[in-house]
């Protein structure tokens, strides 16, 4: 049965290779003074940063530029953000980049302004926006994480060996983002593949959970056959326009709230991954790759009706004659060989996770009870060392 729930979604999108197109309408809403936020320097290369600068230069802005934001945003670069953003007052935070880029955005839209130490009052003590919040736009060149279209912003804070998420509301979402397939191409395969995989696990994290027949799992199994097509497509030509558009919808679709409508959820494996992640800063979708397979072969039993369901229709296995477990481990054999087909990351150890880690891992998950098994910190030990 589906729950009760209330459903918005702010953010306006804009789809296609001529999306650029329209930031130069969308800037108009705002003042004139512009951080612009991006990474590494990728959009430097690929030509991203020249069209947007143009489109801000047209539109009169006052730019203030923000670089280096880096993979898994820290606590420090999030300061230096606030102090840009304090210090020029400016009217609108421009994010442009993947979803490390777009969370550290959102990270600094809420905290620049913010009275106390914001890692501790969203992250360790996830309290609630109080203050000025500075609006965010974004411009998505790596599909993955959702960030274009959700609240969350994933800090890490390497000193702590604490990697959080806090999920802010409606109010801290992006007011719009900008999502061109073609903005994709040059994405490294290793981020291509580590991407597809966060888009796929997002939805088995809102899939496995509940036993309930409800139009949200109805709607993760469409987004997961679709995961699945494109991915095989694109691994072998990362400039098909199809797969690279289809990918980055799904991803979209996987984590804007609304396939979670109605039902529980679980986020056991993102949880055991962000905790791998602020000891080893490994990519993100590499990281819940590593832990799944003992993860969800662990927890079968306990959810098997589902697993189940999920060989059938989304492997399309012809699971009539089979015993109900043959049946769910069938699923998760598929699973794991077109994991390998696409070449995501199997261990844990080629992460950087050693056996002196473990204990440290085990302490930073937090222990959710969403799934269909609550786990304990021995049973995480447990999934970590057969993730090695
Ligand atoms: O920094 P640059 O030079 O731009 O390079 C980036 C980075 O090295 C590169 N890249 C991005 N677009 C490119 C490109 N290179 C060439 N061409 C392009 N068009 O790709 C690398 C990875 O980028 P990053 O933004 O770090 O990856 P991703 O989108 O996977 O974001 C990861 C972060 O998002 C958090 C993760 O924990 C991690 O901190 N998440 C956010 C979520 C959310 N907001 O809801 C949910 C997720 O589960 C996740 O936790
Ligand atoms: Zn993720």
């Amino acid at each position: 049965m589906l729950g009760n729930f209330s459903y918005s979604n702010p953010t306006r999108l804009y789809f296609g290779d001529d999306a650029i197109a329209f930031l130069g309408e969308e800037l108009k809403n705002y003042g004139k003074k512009v951080m612009l936020t991006y990474g590494g320097g990728s959009i430097k290369k690929n030509g991203i940063y020249d069209e947007v600068l143009k489109a801000l230069k047209d539109e009169g802005k006052e730019v203030f530029e923000d670089p280096g934001v880096m993979s898994n945003p820290t606590v420090q670069k999030l300061y230096e953000g606030c102090r840009i953003a304090k210090e020029n007052d400016v009217d609108l935070i421009l994010a442009v980049g993947g979803g490390s880029t777009i969370d550290y955005a959102k990270a600094v839209s809420v905290s620049a302004w913010c009275e106390e130490d914001p890692w501790d009052k969203y992250y360790l003590r996830m309290e609630d926006v109080d203050n000025r919040i500075i609006p965010v736009g974004s411009i998505l060149t790596m599909v993955g994480t959702g960030s274009e279209m959700n609240g969350g912003a994933v800090i890490t804070n390497h000193e702590q060996k604490k990697k959080i998420g806090h999920v802010f509301g409606d109010n801290v979402m992006p007011k719009f983002s900008i999502l061109n397939p073609k903005y994709t191409y040059t994405v490294p395969k290793y981020q291509m593949v580590a991407g597809i995989y966060d888009i796929f696990n997002h939805i088995c994290e809102q899939y496995f959970s509940g036993d309930d027949d409800n139009t949200s799992d109805y709607l993760a199994e469409a987004l997961m056959k679709s995961v699945i097509h494109a991915s095989r497509i694109a691994v072998k030509n990362p400039e098909d326009y199809e797969a690279r558009s289809n990918l980055m919808w799904s991803a979209t679709w996987a984590l804007n709230t609304l396939i979670a409508k109605g039902k529980s959820t679980d986020w056991e494996v993102h949880m055991i991954g962000q905790a791998i992640g602020a000891y080893t800063d490994a990519t993100h979708g590499m990281t819940l790759s590593a832990v799944s397979l003992p993860y969800y072969r662990h927890i079968m039993p306990y959810g098997l009706h589902k697993f189940v369901r999920f060989a059938k229709e989304v492997w399309d296995i012809r699971t009539e004659d089979m015993g109900e477990r043959d049946a769910a481990e069938a699923g998760l054999a598929a699973m794991e060989s077109w994991m390998k087909e696409i070449g995501v990351v199997l261990s844990a150890k080629e992460l950087g996770v050693t056996e002196d880690m473990i204990d440290g891992i085990a302490d930073a998950t937090f222990l959710f009870d969403g799934g269909y098994k609550a786990l304990t910190r021995d049973e995480v030990v447990e999934i970590v060392k057969e993730s090695l």
